[in-house]
């Protein structure tokens, strides 16, 4: 059985899976609203019409009417499995039975005051994954067996591993996703983790919020995605102009979003500070490790180069999991 990681995080979701050479990952924003739409003109694809018990929800990236998924509750929600589903057929491998690996914010998966797992918010967790959904006119993917990891940490994984950081050594790990920081530190290569840190407001939403108010100041109601759009092409002015309608106050936008980006980039630093004071070295992973990586580093200026962003920062937490997977189960089939 085909096992599928799914860093279902609360504005996209990451997905990884083993093709029998390398690992593939894509990345599927979540855009949902009530209510179906029609299939238009087009009758060659599936419109993403979907059904949780008695509630119709479809896939709408442009519509202001998107429903909010940058809340913490949204882990045991409809608007979660409904993400994962529709980001499962993103892939392009056609439905079938699977395991998935999914996601949980760190202060969710262990408890902050003794850094042991949640073994309830973990079965919340898997229960709601292994729900029913239906897509109208088509097939969706079977989940038969679910098994949750932390957020932030596995995605350094091999990076750490291919470190030289000593039994000894304290690495800080910063994942900055739409809703929340989620942060720990660990010893040595995975010695253990010996504290956790998680954020829900400060997340990359204040910046995307902020754009909203932005556009919609400037006749340009949008989604959140079209807002998280214009904050990662904020330098290309070609696309700042496709969404923005009055183009007297495209000004005025763009300095609202990078002063939000600002402030928060330093807010980020000042409780990455407070949290953990003299780490050996700090890794940035999630997609929101561009915007703030300049302020941790100043943070921590004394660091260097040991101050890092991952590549692939967003997805690393998906591409990581899957790869951890895959050797758990070299390792079964070997034993
Ligand atoms: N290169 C980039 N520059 C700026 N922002 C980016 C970039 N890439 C992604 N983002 C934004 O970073 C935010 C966080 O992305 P990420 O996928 O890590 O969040 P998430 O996992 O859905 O959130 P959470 O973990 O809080 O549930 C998103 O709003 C995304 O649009
Ligand atoms: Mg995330």
């Amino acid at each position: 059985m085909l096992t599928i990681s799914v860093d279902d995080g609360s504005t996209n979701v990451k997905v990884s899976w083993f093709n029998g050479k390398t690992v593939e990952t894509i990345i599927s924003p979540n855009s949902f609203r009530k209510g179906w739409k029609s299939a238009g003109l087009r009758s060659d694809k599936v419109i993403a019409n979907y059904l949780i018990g008695e509630t119709k929800y479809t896939y709408d990236i442009t519509s202001d009417k998107a429903l909010e998924t940058t809340h913490i509750d949204y882990q045991y929600s409809d608007l979660n499995l409904l993400s994962l589903h529709h980001a499962l057929l993103q892939t392009g491998l056609p439905p079938q039975v699977i395991k998935v690996v999914v996601t949980l914010p760190i202060t969710v998966y262990y408890n902050a005051d003794d850094c042991q797992k949640n073994e309830a918010n973990i079965q919340r967790k898997k229960d709601n994954v292994m729900r029913e959904i239906s897509l109208n006119k088509g097939e969706v993917f079977e989940i038969s067996s679910v098994e949750v990891m932390p957020e932030s940490v596995p995605a350094v994984l091999t990076t750490l591993i291919d470190s030289s950081a000593s039994e000894f050594s304290r690495t800080l790990v910063i994942d900055i996703g739409g809703t929340t920081v989620d942060s720990a530190v660990i010893v040595g290569q995975f010695e253990e983790i010996s504290d956790i840190y998680g954020n829900n407001e400060i997340g990359i939403g204040l910046v995307t919020n902020t754009a909203r108010q932005a556009l919609s100041n400037a006749d340009s109601d949008a989604s959140y995605l079209v807002a998280n759009e214009l904050i990662k092409n904020r330098h290309n002015l070609e696309f700042v102009k496709e969404v923005i309608n009055d183009l007297s106050k495209v000004d005025e936008v763009l300095n609202k979003i990078e002063n939000r980006i600002s402030e928060l980039a330093q807010n980020v630093a000042e409780e990455m500070k407070k949290f953990c004071k003299n780490p050996n070295r700090v890794y940035l992973v999630g997609g929101g490790a561009p915007l703030v990586f300049e302020a941790v580093k100043v943070a921590y200026a004394t660091l260097g180069d040991r101050v890092v962003i991952l590549e692939n920062a967003q997805t690393a937490l998906a591409t990581e999991n899957m790869l951890y997977s895959l050797s758990e189960n070299s390792d079964k089939s070997t034993a």
